[in-house]
């Protein structure tokens, strides 16, 4: 049997609020990867910990749980281990999941373990599936039942301590059909049409005239 990663979103804090796919994954897997802050490996501080106890105890199953130390230090060379550790868990345990808070779409250090994951094995890389996740401030707005954004108003995301210049990443909702697209200008884009649906479509630009209602692009921030 061939190896699978999954890279599990594990939402804002409460196991209720993972994804049937998340359990689906947990259930699926042989082991799974566990981020913490402590050096000596101990879950005595990690969030991650938790959910995944908490899920584990739903579903009624046991799994082996391998620590991996996340310093958190935005270095290069952490995610290198991390990417090792994900990688030599694969060599003993044939599906394996490793999980993110929050979705794994924002702030989450899993792209950057993917993008080395991507030179160190190949197969393993086009094989993961990211699982999506409750971002911490969708729980948020629901906790004080007050909308994000309402009638022609826009959602900002931003980091509270940059370190360099900051790039931005746009996600264009609720196009008008048969519009052109060319009013949205250039950059990096994918347009999702009908996702999950039977005639669901993902085209890694920008097209020409919105065909569907069920249409989002985003202009990803150059990287
Ligand atoms: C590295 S980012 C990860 C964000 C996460 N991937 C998400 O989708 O929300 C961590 C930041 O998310 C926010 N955050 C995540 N979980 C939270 C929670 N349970 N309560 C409040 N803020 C949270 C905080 O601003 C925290 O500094």
């Amino acid at each position: 049997m061939s190896q699978k990663l999954f890279m599990v979103s594990l939402g804002p804090g409460d196991a209720e609020l993972l994804t049937y796919k998340a359990l689906k994954a947990f259930k699926e897997s042989d082991a799974i990867c566990v981020p913490t802050k402590s050096e000596d490996k101990s879950f005595t501080k990690s969030i991650s910990y938790t959910i995944v106890r908490d899920a584990l105890e739903i579903l009624g199953l046991k799994k082996e749980i391998i620590p991996v130390y996340s310093p958190m230090r935005f270095n290069h060379n952490d995610w290198i281990n991390e990417a090792d550790v994900i990688l030599k868990t694969l060599q003993t345990y044939k599906k394996v999941s490793f999980v993110t808070l929050g979705d794994a779409a924002i702030y989450s250090s899993i792209y950057y373990l993917l993008d080395i994951i991507k030179e160190k094995n190949r197969v393993v890389y086009e094989g993961c599936e990211v699982i999506p996740g409750v971002t911490s401030f969708s729980a948020a707005s629901a906790e004080v039942q007050k909308a994000l954004c309402l009638g022609d108003e826009e959602l900002l995301i931003k980091p509270i301590n940059p370190r360099g210049k900051v790039k931005t990443t746009e996600i264009l909702m609720r196009p008008k059909l048969g519009m052109s697209t060319q009013e949205l200008g250039d950059g990096e884009f994918y347009t999702f049409e009908n996702m999950y649906l039977k005639d669901a479509k993902i085209t890694p630009s920008k097209i020409q005239k919105v065909k569907k209602y069920m249409t989002l692009f985003i202009n990803f921030a150059r990287r």
